[in-house]
């Protein structure tokens, strides 16, 4: 009988337990409802009398050793499990968005308006040729316009500039389309300017270009005075002083009323009431004929308008070396417009 129960106990403490099933086959051999212990109680009426105390609670200790390796082991698994599935149900790694920059939200406001009265966009190359810049602008070399732009040029071959406009796209597009025409063309520009609040040696533009029969300065001005409502509300004015480009005639500068302070001046508008934010005109027949368009049948307007401008406008942003410093103190007040 001892002899048993001993077996017993080694087999107990020796019984390999790694999943669940050698978990139940321990439990049912040693805890189930015809569990092997249960045998040898019914084996203790065989005894002696004498020793029937003593070799009883050997079976029991036996039985309980049995129950603390079951519970010791059901518990791990239990834990296990649970580990498991607070694995599975842990919140996920914050991901971190960022935000769209200020230009971009502008600028995509800006295509969004156009797109609206049937505009499409069309891009230019920054790195581009005098002839696209210049030239074919009714610009060429010599002429006094081309000081208002301080150009870098490559310096192997002078013939190739960065841009120091976006008008550079409507040659580009004018050369391979006939009209009708109707494109806005956004994108980064290069002069060669001392940096500060309020100039770069980099800046973004967005150029507008209709072309097509009987186009008229009262459809630019339409066109315009549409823009600045959409883009800045329903009460804004727009101003139109005449000015000189060489790819325009007439030419004009646009100023928008101040959407800060209404009109009433403040110090983003210098007290004035206005903003200026570009240039615009009827597209000089010069520049047609040199993209082979005919200026007998065919009219146009253009206009070309600084997104810093517009931008330090709508925002309030009173220094535009901000947009260039990818400071995210900065970036991340613009969460909110995404
Ligand atoms: N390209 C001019 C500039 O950078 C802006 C401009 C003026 C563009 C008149 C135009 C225009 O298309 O018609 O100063």
């Amino acid at each position: 009988m001892k002899d048993k129960i001993d077996d017993l106990l080694g087999e107990i403490e020796e019984f390999a337990i790694q999943n669940k099933e050698q978990l139940e086959a321990f439990r049912i051999r040693f805890l189930g409802s015809k569990n092997v212990i249960k045998d040898i109680f019914t084996d203790l009426k065989n005894v002696a009398p004498e020793l029937r105390k003593e070799v009883g609670q050997h079976i029991n200790s036996l039985k309980n050793k049995a129950e603390e390796k079951f519970n010791a082991f059901n518990n791990e698994s239990d834990s296990a499990q649970e580990k498991s599935i607070e694995d599975y149900s842990r919140s996920g790694e914050e991901k971190h968005l960022g935000t769209i920059h200020p230009l971009s939200l502008v600028t995509n406001e800006f295509i969004d308006i156009f797109k609206r009265i049937g505009f499409v966009v069309a891009d230019g190359p920054e790195i581009d040729d005098d002839w696209h810049n210049f030239t074919a602008l009714n610009t060429p070399e010599e002429h006094p316009a081309r000081d208002m732009q301080d150009t870098f040029f490559i310096q192997q071959n002078p013939d190739i500039l960065l841009r120091t406009q976006t008008s550079s796209g409507q040659v580009h597009y004018m050369e391979k389309k006939q009209p009708p025409i109707r494109i806005i063309s956004p994108g980064r520009v290069y002069r060669n300017e001392a940096i500060s609040a309020r100039a770069h040696c980099f800046f973004h533009q967005i150029e507008g270009l209709y072309v097509a029969e009987k186009v008229s300065f009262a459809d630019l001005k339409q066109t315009l005075q549409f823009f600045a409502k959409e883009m800045y509300g329903e009460k804004t004015k727009i101003r139109l002083r005449p000015s000189f480009f060489p790819f325009t005639e007439p030419s004009a500068e646009m100023d928008v009323s101040c959407s800060i302070c209404g009109g009433k001046g403040c110090n983003i508008c210098k007290y004035s009431g206005w903003v200026e934010i570009g240039g615009c005109g009827m597209v000089d027949p010069n520049v047609l004929k040199n993209c082979n368009i005919d200026p007998e049948k065919y009219t146009g307007f253009a206009f070309g308008f600084g997104i810093e401008r517009m931008t330090m406008m709508k925002f309030q942003v009173k220094d535009l070396r901000l947009f260039s410093e990818n400071d995210v103190r900065f970036l991340e007040q613009f969460k909110a417009q995404v």
